[in-house]
């Protein structure tokens, strides 16, 4: 991290503070935990045991010995010596009472094709097939990776939940990302299966999927890895909707193979809990995405503790996630931790806006939906294309999640009132993909809700702001500085797949002063945020202090950006910066330098637009392109993305004396601004 980066923090905007809302009382009356002498419970002095409580709303096959290890700082292991399987938990268990409830619905976006619910006895069916067909048709063992490259289709948790059975290791790419993206992950992970689908629906078109089947498989094998078998789910059984062809010996229809397994049935396998569960690929400071790897016990636990307590679930609920499985809100809050309570769990196919912004209401009028879940980007989009919807369904809220970017008042606003109907209470987490869960919320029933603030840390969570010199920034002061968590938490990722350095140097060697130290307060975790913290104790987060830029919601790092825009043939240089954005948040712009001799042209581009699109996926397709006559620089060569950041925003530039080509600088403003 260096100061030549852009950072969100630094173009984040100040808004009115000090407006609380209190928890309905209806809510308040149900909650799962209501009396705040759990805070108490999770108190320093009860730590690490308070997780316990965590852990008992598991079934072990075997209990742990020890709560956490610390032995070999920063890998963390909790709940040593317990066994237990995480399909078992999100299944098998709940069928002695629940076989006929409904375990997902799933709602297809053509609004013509039938809803479908899948009980828990069903799930229990496809899952051992599947899972059958994973061990005995493509071989795969305890440990072994598989990438999916699914949709949002039922397969995608039918598919995690049949590894999770035989002890494999999934890594789901998000549906969105690009074939050559898909490639890097199966390359790093070393998967030799790919399981995708023939095609999907999104935005009122059927789109070919497996064509990016194909790009992945020849993505991984330059990088010398080499996918044996594609599994290939059909969105139509029966029939292909792609018309990409299948590689003989390669590619399968899974539902032609699920023939020979029909009511197979495979024990689930008792794991250690330290073994991992899943990765799950973000962007980080390199081009090269890390690998986050979870854990079983340790992510169960926490996942189906939080749900619990901070999402108010109870199984007779029916909760909808609007997020997508591709992303860890997906992978904790839509499969594992509402599965594992045995709740009614919704997944839906498309975006919120089509056919039109009520979609949504509507189908949480149908199915009943109690619980919402969702993100500031879609928020502010379903109130610019239809701010009074939500007041034509007759669905009832009791409560609602936000996650994934800072929430604006005004938009929260809007949420409560319209969205929620005053009667529900909102809850904005905040927490990452390393995290496996929240980390900083209010406890629904015990907090009032502050707008623009996400909250305390949640239960067993200490988080703490350090200024650059570990000196801790108080409460109240209105000083910003970097969040970290104090303590290890069930959760957090045990490391970055086969980068263990690289895990220790991003997340804890900022703020540790002693690398010999066995103390868990020696290594605060960096959770690359910039964050100030209020006198009522609430954290507000301003965005990321690293190369990451959160675009609504889903994180892109500047140097992924900035290699896919470099290999345009004419490009010779590029710097990705975030810029505000009323909709998204934040989006991207990238400024390009051109080789010597080569004019500027709409065609250079059109064509780092196509480049990122390709390596990376449409979510990451910039809002503007600029190319410039030169890059501000230092006098040792480093761009300054700092100072593009800052005109890119209007914002002031700052000191430029000490770069070795200040004069650029006006270059660009008048050039970028006027062009706004
Ligand atoms: O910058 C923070 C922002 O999203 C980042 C994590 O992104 P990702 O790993 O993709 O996980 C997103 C969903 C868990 C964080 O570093 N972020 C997440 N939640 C919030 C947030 N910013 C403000 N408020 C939040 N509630």
């Amino acid at each position: 991290m260096t100061t030549q980066q852009p950072s969100e923090s630094q173009i984040a905007v100040h808004w009115r503070e000090e407006e609380y809302y209190q928890p309905p009382s209806r809510f308040i009356g149900q909650a799962n935990a209501s009396d705040p002498v759990i805070i108490e419970r999770f108190s320093e002095a009860h730590f690490p045991e308070c997780f316990k409580e965590y852990a008992d709303l598991l079934d072990w096959d075997t209990y742990w010995h020890t709560t956490l290890d610390t032995a070999n700082p920063p890998f963390w292991k909790w709940f040593v010596g317990g066994r237990l399987n995480a399909c078992y938990n999100c299944v098998d268990r709940h069928l002695a009472i629940d076989r006929n409830k409904a375990a997902l619905i799933w709602v297809p976006e053509p609004e013509s094709e039938q809803t479908q619910a899948i009980t828990y006895q069903e799930l229990y069916q496809r899952v051992n097939e599947f899972a059958a067909l994973l061990r005995d048709f493509c071989g795969l063992n305890v440990g072994d990776r598989v990438t999916f490259h699914l949709p949002m289709v039922p397969e995608l948790p039918v598919s995690m939940l049949s590894c999770a059975r035989v002890g494999v290791i999934h890594s789901e790419v998000f549906g969105g990302f690009s074939g050559v993206a898909c490639g890097d992950r199966i390359a790093d992970s070393g998967s030799r299966v790919l399981v995708t689908m023939d095609a999907y629906h999104r935005n009122g078109e059927l789109v070919d999927h497996k064509a990016k089947a194909d790009e992945a498989v020849e993505a991984a094998s330059k990088l010398g890895v080499q996918v044996d078998k594609v599994l290939v789910w059909r969105r139509y059984p029966g029939r292909s909707s792609s018309p990409t062809p299948m590689v003989a010996g390669r590619d399968f229809f899974v539902d032609e193979l699920l023939a020979a397994f029909h009511r197979q049935r495979v024990e689930p396998v008792s794991m250690p809990a330290e073994a991992p569960l899943f990765l799950m690929y973000t962007s980080g400071t390199t081009a090269r995405p890390k690998g986050c790897q979870h854990s079983t016990g340790g992510y169960l636990a926490y996942v189906t503790g939080t749900a619990k307590y901070y999402q108010d679930i109870h199984p007779e609920d029916t909760y909808w996630c609007m997020a997508d499985i591709g992303w860890i809100t997906g992978h904790s809050y839509i499969v594992y931790g509402p599965l594992s309570l045995g709740t009614t769990s919704v997944i839906y196919e498309g975006v919120p806006t089509y056919p039109d912004a009520g979609r949504p209401w509507r189908i949480a009028e149908q199915l009943g939906v109690t619980i919402f879940h969702t993100a500031p980007t879609a928020i502010r989009m379903l109130r610019k294309l239809g701010p009074d919807e939500p007041h034509k369904y007759g669905y009832r809220f009791k409560h609602m999640t936000t996650v994934g970017e800072p929430i604006e008042p005004d938009v929260w606003r809007w949420y409560f009132h319209t969205v929620g109907k005053g009667e529900a209470v909102i809850v904005d987490t905040w927490w990452q993909t390393e995290n496996g869960g929240f980390l900083a919320s209010t406890l629904p029933a015990v907090h009032p809700m502050k707008p623009g603030s996400c909250g305390p840390g949640v239960l067993g969570i200490y988080p703490v702001i350090y200024d650059e010199d570990r000196n801790v920034i108080e409460a109240g002061s209105g000083t910003a500085g970097n969040i970290c968590i104090r303590n290890p938490w069930p959760g957090i990722f045990q490391t970055i797949w086969g980068q263990p350095e690289r895990f220790v140097e991003l997340y804890y060697s900022k703020y540790n002063t002693d690398p010999e130290s066995k103390d868990w307060r020696d290594w605060p975790y960096l959770a690359g945020d910039g964050a100030t913290l209020g006198a009522d104790g609430y954290f507000r987060i301003l965005g990321r202090i690293d190369d990451v830029i959160n675009v609504a919601g889903h994180r892109l790092g500047t140097k992924e950006l900035e290699s896919a825009a470099i290999t345009v043939a004419q490009v010779a240089e590029a710097a990705a910066v975030p810029v505000m954005d009323e909709l998204r948040g934040r989006a991207v712009e990238i400024y390009i330098a051109l080789k010597p001799g080569i004019t500027s042209s709409k065609e250079i581009e059109e064509k780092v637009v196509e480049s990122i699109e390709n390596q990376i996926g449409k979510i990451a397709r910039p809002k503007n392109v600029w190319i410039v006559a030169d890059m501000p620089k230092t006098r040792s060569g480093k761009i300054m993305r700092r100072v593009i950041a800052s005109i890119s925003n209007f914002a002031d530039v700052g000191d430029i004396t000490t770069l070795a080509n200040p004069e650029i600088v006006d270059d660009i403003r008048h050039q970028v601004q006027r062009a706004k």
